[in-house]
């Protein structure tokens, strides 16, 4: 559900015409609808009800400090994986005490940082990794909070490069490995063992691998406290689908339900850290048509946006559906929507029926809220979009487009 309607033939965002945005603020462009961000924000905090519960952005998937700080003030947590991400999350003011630090590769230097920041818990990926914190906190003379992720080698039926949790990902610790690893967590002097934690996938959109990965961590709970090793926070990750097309994730209240049973048999505090959910159909990335290439096999609608703006089709040959900022009475075409870069891999959308659009028509790739501007790079030298963010009948730049002049910031001129 969002908020990206048809007015008369002109999308909207909220109340704000897209034409108007792409106008003043030049395409290629991302717009945010505030009104779906938060519609998700309370669906997604309340969903747990009374459960005792702490639901944390999971932030990779947009950290745009404009909506950071709208999701810090409506009192959620924040899942970081790196010293910039914990850098911009104090910043936005999520308080210490509700974020989580999760990451097969934390630095010293990093580690360091999120200690003296007093982080709710580090979500501890490795043995080596564990040492490491122990000796860190050692030299700082205090206990560093962990939790430990377990790889419970669920599969969750997504994109294979999406999927964490089985047992041929890097992510975490093996199952059958969890209890020695507690109870070596647990005799080291500088760690507090507080909590266990899994993360399966992303893009999931049934219930029942999440449904096997909190019930193996419940297992490994109970076992846990037979051996006298009480923790405080159960955390089964992140991972709900989002419907980009003819998906039907379950709503985050179907997927609470499903997962309670063993949430409630563990009596741990659960966390849960959700990122798509939150942002992905709340965002639509705009681009403007430059030319419409006939072939003889086929039909390029060439725009001004690429795969440096929005990967997800080039990476994971995710369909994001294209919508027509203005609809027109043109006949449909069957294309592919293509950006400007030097790579065949640079689509919006193959083999797509879409009505013939001319040069100049605005076209808005929808469900990019999330992995997209994240994930976007300057390849080809071209400045990394604007980003707006529409609220009722007004909107506001949260992001400047880059110029040239970001292109050779830092380097030797
Ligand atoms: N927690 C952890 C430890 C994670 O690694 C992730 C995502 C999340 C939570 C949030 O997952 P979500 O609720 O957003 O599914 N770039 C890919 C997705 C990569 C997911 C990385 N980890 C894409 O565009 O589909």
């Amino acid at each position: 559900m969002h908020y990206f309607q048809y007015r008369d033939r002109a999308l909207h965002c909220d109340e704000v015409d897209v034409r108007e945005v792409a106008e003043e603020v030049g395409t290629p462009l991302y717009l945010y609808s505030h009104r779906t961000l938060l519609r998700h924000c309370t669906n997604l905090h309340t969903a747990f009800g009374d459960t005792p519960h702490l639901t944390c952005y999971s932030m990779k998937v947009n950290g745009n400090s404009t909506i950071l700080r709208l999701l810090a003030k409506e009192g959620i947590g924040v899942d970081i994986v790196s010293g910039g991400e914990l850098y911009k999350a104090l910043r936005a003011g999520f308080p210490p005490d509700r974020i989580v630090y999760a990451g097969v590769g934390k630095t010293d230097a990093e580690i360091r940082y999120a200690l003296e920041e007093g982080i709710l818990s580090f979500n501890v990926e490795s043995l080596p990794e564990l040492e490491v914190i122990n000796g860190i906190a050692g030299r700082m003379g205090i206990r560093a909070p962990v939790g430990l992720r377990i790889n419970p080698d669920v599969d969750p039926k997504t994109h294979p490069y999406i999927s964490t949790g089985l047992k041929s990902n890097k992510f975490g610790i093996s199952s059958a490995r969890a209890l020695e690893s507690f109870k070596w967590a647990a005799e080291m002097p500088h760690i507090e063992v507080i909590g266990i934690d899994a993360h399966i996938g992303s893009q999931i959109t049934t219930v029942a691998p999440f449904v096997e990965s909190a019930e193996k961590l419940a297992g490994i709970v109970g076992s846990l406290k037979r051996e006298g090793i009480a923790l405080r926070y159960m955390d089964i990750g992140g991972g709900l689908g989002i419907p980009y097309h003819e998906e039907t994730p379950p709503e985050p209240s179907e997927w609470v339900e499903a997962v309670l049973p063993a949430v409630n048999s563990t009596g741990l505090k659960v966390i849960f850290e959700p990122g798509r959910a939150f942002v992905g159909n709340a965002g639509i990335l705009v681009v403007r048509v430059l030319f419409v290439k006939e072939t003889e096999h086929k039909t390029f609608v060439i725009t001004d946006g690429g795969m440096n703006d929005l990967i997800r089709p080039s990476l994971y040959n995710a369909y994001h559906e294209i919508w027509p900022v203005e609809r027109t009475h043109a006949d449909p075409i069957v294309a592919d929507v293509v950006g400007p870069i030097c790579e065949s891999t640079d689509f919006f959308a193959k083999d797509r029926e879409i009505p013939r659009p001319e040069r100049g028509d605005l076209l808005a790739v929808m469900s990019a809220g999330a992995y997209g501007f994240s994930m976007a790079s300057n390849y080809n030298a071209r400045p990394r979009a604007a980003e707006v963010m529409a609220r009722e009948d007004r909107f506001t730049v949260i992001r400047e487009r880059e110029q040239y002049e970001d292109l050779i910031r830092g380097e030797e001129s």
